[in-house]
């Protein structure tokens, strides 16, 4: 067997039936971690544990809403009764709505944003803090905050802005609650990725390569495999010393 650096570990991926959570999901579940993936709808999470299976790896599909508090601490109860810890958790769980300028969003969306992107990631984060402390070995947490928060600000996206800004401030302020407990919190901040959330209301995808092609320093934007590689890093134990950290991938686009 080869040792990887996620051997034995289990980890958690919250919205890991698509996108970034999937390929992170992936990547754990390919450097030897039992992957425990959680969203809202069975199918593409059954997807995922598929893709990691396919590749020799272990993992558990928990339908939850990271807006229950019931519904996350069940996923992590889940991880531990089959897998004995929770070593890794990757908050990524996340929804976008907007487009229209701050006056003309809908209420709900406001609440919809607020509740999975900031609530979602609040409890998370209480549940898996809560049982690594209890371990020996600890863990190590990544949410996923975005530019579009404490990094950079754009018309059409100020509702989805201040809840990702929330998630770097939870993470700096969780790092520092819990560093003494084991318990190691970073965050990745993603410009404009490779899945649908980054094309613009009418965009195709040639649209928007040709748009980071003019507009972005790298010229294209991030993969999912990209942000994946980041994220993977910080839950390592190449990061030991990295606490609260914001570790932005973003083409270039806030340099
Ligand atoms: N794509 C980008 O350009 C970009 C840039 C910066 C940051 N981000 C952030 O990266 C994360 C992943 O984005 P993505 O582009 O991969 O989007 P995505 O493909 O839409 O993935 C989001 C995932 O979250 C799950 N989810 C949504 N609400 C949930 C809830 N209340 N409880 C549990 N799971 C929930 C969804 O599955 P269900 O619907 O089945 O629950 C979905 O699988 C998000 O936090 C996003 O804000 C993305």
């Amino acid at each position: 067997m080869t040792i990887s650096r996620f051997t034995g570990r289990t980890a958690l991926v919250t919205g890991a039936g698509s996108g970034i959570g999937r390929a992170v999901a992936v990547a754990l579940g390919a450097e030897g971690a039992q992957v425990v993936v959680a969203g809202r709808r069975q199918e593409p999470l059954t997807e995922t544990v598929r893709l990691i299976e396919e590749a020799g790896g272990k993992a558990l599909a928990v339908t939850a809403d990271v807006a229950r508090a019931a519904e996350i601490q069940a996923v992590v109860d889940a991880a531990v009764d089959r897998f004995g810890s929770l070593d890794v958790a990757v908050n990524n769980a996340g929804v976008f709505r907007g487009g229209q300028p701050l006056a003309d969003l809908p209420e709900a969306d406001w609440h919809e944003q607020l509740d999975t992107n900031v609530t979602g990631v609040f409890l998370a984060l209480q549940a898996e803090v809560r049982q690594m402390r209890t371990q020996p070995t600890g863990g190590a947490i990544v949410n996923i905050a975005s530019t579009f928060g404490v990094h950079t600000r754009h018309p059409g996206a100020t509702a989805y802005a201040a809840t990702k800004a929330a998630v770097s401030v939870l993470t700096r302020g969780a790092a520092l609650d819990h560093i003494r407990d084991g318990v190691r919190i970073n965050a990745v901040s993603p410009g404009p990725v490779d899945t649908p959330m980054s094309l613009r209301p009418g965009e195709q995808e040639p649209d928007r390569t040709e748009r980071a092609r003019t507009t972005l320093p790298l010229g294209r934007i991030s993969t999912t495999q990209e942000i994946a590689t980041a994220v993977l890093y910080l839950a390592s134990d190449a990061a030991a010393s990295v606490v609260g950290t914001d570790l932005v991938v973003d083409s270039g686009a806030t340099a």
